[in-house]
C-alpha cells in the first residue's frame, strides 16, 4: 500500500515536471525519435538487404548473413531507447494512454514486431545449420518486419495527433 502510494506520487510528479518543462518534453520526444531513426533505420536497411539474399544470388551467403546479423545489436539498442523514452511518455499522461485504443493497437503491433524479430533470429540460426526450407520464412519475416516498422510509425503519428 505504502509502495503504491509512493509510485503514484512519483508518477504524478513526473507528469507535472514533463508538462511544465518544455526542455524535458522535447528531450524525451527527441530520444524516442532517435531510437526509431537508429533502430528502425538499420532494421529497414537490413530487411531490404535480406530480401536480396539467397544461395542462388550470393555465393558467400553465410558471410552476408553474418554481416546482417551483426546489425541486430544496434537494432536492439535503438529499441531499448524507444521503450525507455516511450515509458516516460506514457507516464507523463498515464490516464490518457491507458484508455486509448490507438495506444494499445500500437503496443500490439510492437509486440508483433518483437515476436517477428525472434522468429527471424531462429530462421537465421536454422539457415546456418543447413535448413534450406527456412529461406521462405526468412523472406517472409523480413517483409513482415518492413510492414510492421511502418505501421508502428503510423500509429505513433496518429497517437501524437489524437492525444
Ligand atoms: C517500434 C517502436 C515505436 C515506434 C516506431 C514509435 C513511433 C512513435 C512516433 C512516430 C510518435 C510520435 C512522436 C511525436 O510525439 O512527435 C510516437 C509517440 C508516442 N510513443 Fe512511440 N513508437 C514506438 C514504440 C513505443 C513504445 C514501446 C511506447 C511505450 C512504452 C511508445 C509510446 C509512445 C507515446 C506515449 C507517444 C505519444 C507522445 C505524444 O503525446 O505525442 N512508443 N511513437
Amino acid at each position: 500500500m505504502v509502495a503504491m502510494t509512493a509510485v503514484s506520487q512519483l508518477v504524478a510528479r513526473w507528469a507535472h515536471f514533463y508538462g511544465h518543462t518544455r526542455a524535458v518534453s522535447a528531450t524525451v520526444t527527441y530520444l524516442h525519435l532517435v531510437g526509431i531513426l537508429a533502430g528502425g533505420g538499420l532494421a529497414i536497411a537490413t530487411d531490404v538487404a535480406a530480401l536480396r539474399l539467397s544461395p542462388g544470388r550470393v555465393a558467400d551467403w553465410p558471410g552476408e548473413l553474418d554481416r546482417l546479423a551483426a546489425v541486430h545489436v544496434w537494432v536492439v539498442g535503438g529499441l531499448a531507447l524507444v521503450f525507455a523514452s516511450g515509458l516516460l511518455l506514457v507516464l507523463a499522461e498515464l490516464d490518457t494512454f491507458a484508455t486509448s485504443g490507438v495506444f494499445w493497437t500500437k503496443m500490439g503491433l510492437v509486440a508483433l514486431l518483437l515476436g517477428n524479430g525472434y522468429v527471424r533470429l531462429r530462421c537465421e540460426i536454422a539457415l546456418r545449420q543447413g535448413a534450406v526450407a527456412r529461406w521462405s520464412w526468412f523472406r517472409r519475416t523480413s517483409l513482415a518486419s518492413l510492414a510492421l516498422w511502418f505501421l508502428v510509425l503510423l500509429f505513433g503519428a496518429v497517437l501524437h495527433s489524437t492525444t
